[in-house]
């Protein structure tokens, strides 16, 4: 069973920061950023909760569906910048938007949480038939755990948030989820600090002692390596569990962490930049939100049309990294 992008939506906040920007308080260029990532500027949410972004693109994502929010099931909310420990994300959004049948829960699994949520968005939709259709939105404020002072990180990021409202359809459909936990230590953002005693016997803690609490912590020369491996294999196990292959595809619509590790997985699947979606420059790294931004964006311009065949390739903190092919 696949499933069909009845619509999507998308809301960046107006503010922006541009490269230049950053040399009032870094050491750094808008040469440097644009040549080693391909950035140019990003979207900072300022006051927007994450929440109010989810809401505008889910607003949009509905009204291109054509349904009214009473039809949705389930609201999936991916992200990993939460206004909130706890309600969800997805909770306020469902309110907000007036989905009132519907259940609601966040999914957290970083820059890949657009896969993981497309892929549970379906297996719902399988296996309850009571279901019809399905919000998965994507939206994050990185902005608000960058820490301004580390120039190797707080470049990459932007804020923004996209939705799609999903139905069951007999439409080709593969995924490949996976996770490696050993390279947790690379990317994250703590919430507490660790007792001693665990630090000291566990591989995990502690990696970056001095790193400030609840701030995006980053080796990127480690994420940068096991990205280019990452986004390969994942589209290379959807694609093997269907029989197809990259000159099937129309479409590949990866991660936008960085323009050089797109080029590299490019050229290891062979396939042509020009097959590629790019929004990175104006976006920045959005984290789970910027797949589904960039086949926003893909869809509006009028590249992605009905009855292609798109890849959806992410990998983000976890380390985890994931694929899913579908038909538009
Ligand atoms: O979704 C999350 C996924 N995260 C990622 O995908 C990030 C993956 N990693 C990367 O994209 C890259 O590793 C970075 C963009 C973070 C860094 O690029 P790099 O080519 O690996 O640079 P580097 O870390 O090797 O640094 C090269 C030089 C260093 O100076 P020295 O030691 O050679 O003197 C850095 O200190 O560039 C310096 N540098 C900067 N210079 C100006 C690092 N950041 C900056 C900066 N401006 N913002």
């Amino acid at each position: 069973m696949g499933i069909s992008i009845l619509g999507m939506g998308r809301y960046v906040p107006e503010q922006k920061l541009k490269n230049d920007d950053f040399t009032r308080f870094i050491e750094t260029n808008d040469e440097w950023i644009r040549t080693r990532t391909g950035i140019t500027e990003r979207p900072m949410a300022g006051w927007e909760p994450t929440w109010y972004m989810g809401k505008q693109a889910s607003l949009k994502a509905i009204e291109a569906a054509g349904i009214d929010p009473s039809q949705i099931g389930l609201v999936i909310s991916c992200t990993i910048t939460s206004d909130f420990l706890t309600p969800s994300m997805a909770s306020v959004i469902q309110h907000e938007i007036g989905a009132v049948n519907a259940a609601a829960f966040d999914l957290g699994a970083a820059c890949t949480g657009f896969v993981y949520g497309v892929d549970t968005a379906r297996r719902f939709l399988e296996t309850d038939s009571s279901l019809k259709y399905v919000l998965v939105v994507a939206n994050e404020a990185l902005s608000r755990f960058l820490d301004f002072t580390d120039r190797t990180t707080c470049i990459l990021f932007g804020d923004g948030a996209a939705a799609a409202v999903l139905e069951r359809s007999d439409k080709l459909f593969s995924s490949a989820l996976f996770s490696d936990g050993s390279g947790a230590k690379h990317l994250f953002a703590r919430a507490l600090s660790p007792a001693p005693e665990v630090a000291a016997e566990s591989d995990f803690e502690d990696p970056i002692p001095e790193g400030p609490m609840h701030k995006l912590q980053q080796n990127g020369k480690e994420v940068y390596k096991f990205a280019t491996q990452a986004l390969p294999k994942a589209f290379d196990s959807a694609a093997e569990k269907i029989g197809i292959t990259k000159d099937d595809i129309d479409w590949f619509v990866p991660h936008q962490a960085n323009i050089r590790i797109i080029e590299t997985a490019a050229k290891k699947l062979d396939v042509s930049m020009d097959k590629f979606i790019i929004t990175l420059d104006h976006y920045g790294n959005t984290s789970s939100a910027s797949i589904p931004l960039a086949l926003s964006e893909g869809i509006e311009k009028g590249l992605i049309k009905r009855g292609q065949k798109i890849a959806l390739i992410g990998f983000g903190a976890g380390l985890t990294y994931g694929g899913i092919i579908l038909e538009y």
